[in-house]
């Protein structure tokens, strides 16, 4: 995810935005695991990854907010922002994973192909779900400019 307000060409750019993506997926890996955690029984464990996820945001905020600075942001900009990320995941990325699961399902075996099946029809189903985030944001903006 680049910036629209930076140079893409500056390393320390290109650093902010791996260190965002990175702090991100923490983020959310974390509270998967905590999920997990929960799950078999390790509350004190949960709890743990849960207290460091919360941390993990605030350092993706601290990345972003140098991305995408707040005195050149605006509702609109953040809308547009949004329908360009969620264009590109149902009109190129998930169309184009979708077509790699298939092709690689093909010449899988078991038990690899069946994961293979399954992330095919994942990426399928969140084409059709990124597509409605994007309509629906883009019914913001239109209500923010009418
Ligand atoms: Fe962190
Ligand atoms: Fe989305």
């Amino acid at each position: 995810m680049s910036s629209p307000f930076h140079s893409p060409d500056s390393p320390t750019i290109q650093n902010l935005q791996a260190a965002f993506a990175g702090e991100s997926m923490a983020h959310i890996k974390y509270r998967y695991f905590a999920r997990l955690c929960r799950e078999m029984g390790d509350e004190a464990t949960a709890k743990a990854f849960e207290a460091t996820s919360d941390q993990e945001v605030m350092h993706a905020f601290g990345h972003l907010d140098l991305l995408f600075p707040k005195s050149q942001m605006s509702p609109a900009k953040a809308l547009q922002f949004a329908i360009d990320g969620e264009t590109h995941e149902y009109t190129e990325m998930y169309p184009k994973f979708y077509d790699a699961a298939v092709t690689e399902a093909q010449a899988a075996s078991e038990p690899f192909k069946a994961v293979l099946e399954k992330a095919g029809k994942r990426f399928a189903a969140l084409a059709k779900v990124e597509l409605r985030h994007a309509a629906h944001y883009q019914t913001a903006l239109d209500t923010i400019k009418a």
